[in-house]
């Protein structure tokens, strides 16, 4: 209740002061006129719906959080220019000097492999995985409510399947990490039985085991305890208050062969739903040995996610952000290679996360070898967040990472629920309309060579010709060079 001191103080002043005015002399006006004013401002940001920082901060919201304000840029700080003066490197798209006319419908890609039987139609853009935990129940439910008025999915993140996700009518991605939470026995293991209750959701389009995000490749996931209240503690079936720190390792697989038998084993348990897994790539190698395990075992994912190690997390400033793992160009066209080099990549879609917040970002990502991209960021800014980075305090100040109720409260859910249409119909129309500009009708059209880059020698090299790519089958038929070793040391029976 802190907060509202500033208001009540204004108010207490304008009214003493107003009554001086009135009973001793006129004088006091010159007191008396801002305070009014200052008082019926802060009145108006406590009962206006559109900032939530504004309800949980009336007057000094203004001063403290100027970012927050109507259709604030998605993804934050000023707009990447390709051409910036001054900077050694930049990268391009190729436009053609026969444009085409954008798409009527966003283009949609079909996710499911041969042993799914409910494929699902992907959009461009979609909600990354976030918990409820790190966001709040009104933040969920108003990305979920987004993600049904713009037919796109919203990946649940590791927290579990809330009500909240429920709520919205939005299509789903469940997530299931390290603490199976949503789906954990007594023991903490994963149990099977309530797994398949909770994939047989309607909702539910697509499972993601996550294997590991680009924030905090190779440890768990943490929730602080000040964001573990009595629903989240419910939830995830852990004390209220306590930290919960997610194991570093599954429990149910300890080799990529048990890895991949476990997404096959999930896909059953979902009535053939679309499974995958996220992960951040750390070694060529290791992801390589799960190639292998998919060749030696004649099961695929129907999808993997991509994350970058300039990815983001719920639990405030993690100490390996950024420091450990691929960032994503260098993860996405590795995962790319690896399954046209096994002759796998028809059967697996690639989803790729970290930094996409705008139309370039998805079409840059598309032409490194994604099929569709997930924000987790700019979701959150088109929910309301003002970037306070407090997120692991649970004070958040616009009500979106946090689980105080009355924090919570400011967040309007229809008016984020809009902004988060918006945002996403935005950003893929203008995908739409910069594929159109490079003559490109269908994602699948956007090719290396459409990308390029300025390097620091100065010379200027298309994504083509900077990075090896493999011809279907090839680590199979004799791998290049280049790839021999790796190849060679990648075992379906452990992860090196
Ligand atoms: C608040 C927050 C919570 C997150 N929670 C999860 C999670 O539960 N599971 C997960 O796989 N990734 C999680 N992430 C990572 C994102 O899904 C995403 O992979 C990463 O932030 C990169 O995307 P971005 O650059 O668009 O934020 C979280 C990120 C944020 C910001």
């Amino acid at each position: 209740m802190r907060r509202y001191l500033p208001l009540l103080l204004v108010c207490l002043l304008a009214a003493g002061t107003a009554a001086a005015a009135s009973v001793r002399s006129a004088w006091w006006w010159l007191a008396a006129g801002p305070l009014l004013a200052s008082a019926v401002l802060g009145c108006r940001d406590l009962l206006q719906r559109g900032r939530p920082v504004l309800r949980n901060h009336p007057l000094v919201g203004r001063l403290r959080y100027p970012a927050e304000r109507e259709g604030a840029r998605p993804g934050g700080g000023t707009a990447r220019e390709p051409f910036d003066g001054g900077r050694e490197t930049y990268e391009y798209l190729v436009p053609s000097l026969r444009p085409v006319e954008p798409a009527g419908e966003p283009p949609v890609v079909r996710v499911g492999g041969p042993t799914c039987s409910q494929p699902y139609d992907m959009a461009l853009l979609n909600v990354s995985a976030m918990s409820f935990g790190a966001l709040s129940s009104r933040a969920v439910l108003a990305l979920n409510r987004g993600a049904a008025l713009g037919r796109f999915a919203q990946d649940t993140g590791e927290g579990g399947l809330s009500e909240h996700h429920l709520r919205g009518g939005g299509d789903l991605v469940w997530e299931i990490g390290t603490g199976y939470f949503g789906c954990r026995g007594e023991d903490g293991g994963f149990d099977a039985r309530e797994f398949a209750d909770k994939a047989a959701l309607p909702e539910v389009k697509c499972v993601s085991l996550k294997l590991s995000q680009g924030a905090a490749p190779g440890s768990g996931a943490v929730l602080p305890g000040v964001k573990v209240s009595a629903e989240i503690a419910r939830e995830r079936k852990v004390a209220v208050g306590e930290t919960v720190v997610s194991p570093a390792l599954h429990r149910m697989f300890s080799t990529p062969r048990e890895l991949v038998l476990f997404v096959a084993r999930l896909r059953e348990l979902a009535g053939g739903k679309p499974t995958g897994f996220k992960l951040c790539v750390g070694s060529r190698q290791e992801f390589l040995a799960v190639c292998a395990a998919m060749v030696a075992e004649g099961v695929t994912p129907d999808f993997v996610v991509v994350d970058g190690s300039e990815g983001g997390t719920g639990a405030g400033p993690a100490a390996s952000a950024g420091r450990l793992g691929m960032p994503l160009t260098e993860g996405l066209i590795t995962v790319h290679n690896a399954l046209v080099g096994v002759g796998l990549r028809d059967r697996v879609r690639i989803g790729a996360s970290g930094g996409v917040a705008t139309g370039r970002d998805i079409v840059t990502r598309l032409a490194q070898g994604a099929d569709y991209t997930n924000a987790a960021r700019a979701m959150m800014r088109a929910v309301g967040c003002v970037g306070a980075l407090r997120c692991h305090t649970g004070a958040c100040p616009a009500g979106v990472a946090t689980q105080d109720p009355l924090r919570a409260r400011a967040l309007h859910v229809a008016d984020s629920a809009r902004r988060v249409l918006r945002y996403q119909r935005e950003t893929v129309r203008d995908a739409v309309a910069i594929m159109a500009a490079m003559g490109v009708r269908e994602p699948a059209g956007l090719t290396p060579g459409l990308l390029v880059r300025r390097t620091r020698s100065g010379a200027v090299r298309s994504y083509a010709e900077l990075y090896e790519w493999l011809a279907p089958g090839e680590l199979l038929a004799g791998p290049p060079q280049s790839w021999q070793a790796d190849w060679k040391a990648a075992d379906p029976d452990s992860f090196g």
